[in-house]
């Protein structure tokens, strides 16, 4: 007799093209993740886990389930977890690391020295599992030039999931894959195989749950001297788009700093920032005044 265990596959469930609509806008309402006709597969692939979770027959039953059910805001967590890419690691695009250590910090020192403001505020918008605020901390760290400064790094996600692993800070190799061994001897402690990230580096940075549709909450950040915002957009829509980097103009200080990721430009998105060219890369600064209207 056959002694292997049986397997038994759930059927995959279908999505109607009308259940695809009412999902996909409702996701796209709420954050503004943006599936086009060719990603259904996607939504019917990530979300028929819920709703083998709840057993439910159907894709119309879920989205009910969603909007109208009991745990309607617990569920929206998981679909989160599930239709977020998350995917970073430490020291991720080198050239503009260099440019924000070796340019873009020593011309917000000179600025603030001048008006005896010793204050630091970073945001790393969409930081996933913690690798980018973590670097950030490392980078400033490592600047005798900020030693008596208040440094605040403020690292927001939308995915509760990857929050936690943030708030942990312990990571595996594929987190280190473009980092230099000097900053694990430095900054990190060996915890079985893996590596956690040092009080010291934590103590700068800050995780917080933040939808960056969540207008009124933005708002409550205060104000950035510069803005992280690294592979996000690139899940948005063109409106989705517009309205974030709104919201990242109205956080930012005038001479404040954009940084998107490297794939990434504020083309067809928004006139009100500024290019510089800096030796090793190109980044986006909101200028010292508003433009005058209608331009
Ligand atoms: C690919 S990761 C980028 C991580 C990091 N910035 C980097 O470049 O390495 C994109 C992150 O954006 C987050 N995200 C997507 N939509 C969001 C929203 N509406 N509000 C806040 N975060 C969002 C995702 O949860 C995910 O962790």
């Amino acid at each position: 007799m056959d002694s292997r265990p049986m397997l038994f596959f759930a059927p995959e469930i279908p999505m109607s093209n009308e259940e695809f609509r009412l999902l996909r806008d409702f996701v796209y309402q709420h954050c503004g993740l943006h599936f086009n006709e060719e990603s259904k597969y996607l939504l019917e692939k990530r979300l028929g886990k819920r709703l083998q979770h709840h057993r439910l027959k159907n894709f119309k039953d879920y989205y009910y389930l969603l909007r109208y059910g009991q745990q309607k805001e617990q569920e929206l967590t998981e679909v989160i977890d599930v239709l977020t890419t998350n995917e970073t690691y430490f020291f991720r695009e080198e050239f503009q690391l260099k440019t924000f250590t070796q340019e873009i910090l020593p011309e917000i020192r000179a600025r603030k020295e001048k008006a005896g403001d010793r204050r630091l505020r970073i945001w790393s918008a969409g930081c996933s599992t913690g690798e980018e605020p973590y670097t950030i901390a490392m980078l400033l760290l490592d600047m005798p030039a900020f030693r008596d400064w208040q440094i605040d790094i403020i690292g927001t996600d939308i995915s509760q999931k990857v929050l936690q692993a943030a708030r942990k800070g312990v990571y595996g190799s594929a987190s280190f894959r473009a980092t230099d061994s000097s900053y694990l001897q430095r900054y990190f402690v060996e915890a079985e195989d893996k590596y956690r990230v040092a009080d010291q580096v934590k103590s700068l940075v800050t995780i917080s749950h933040l939808n960056l549709f969540d207008t009124p909450r933005v708002a409550l950040l205060g104000k950035m001297d510069v803005v992280f915002c690294r592979n996000v957009i690139i899940y948005f829509d063109l409106p989705a788009k517009k309205r974030v980097v709104e919201s990242f103009y109205q956080r930012l200080r005038p001479e404040g700093f954009l940084l998107l990721g490297h794939s990434e430009s504020l083309m067809n998105i928004s006139n009100a920032f500024v290019l510089r060219h800096y030796v090793h890369d190109m980044v986006y600064q909101r200028p010292e005044l508003a433009a005058p209207e209608g331009l």
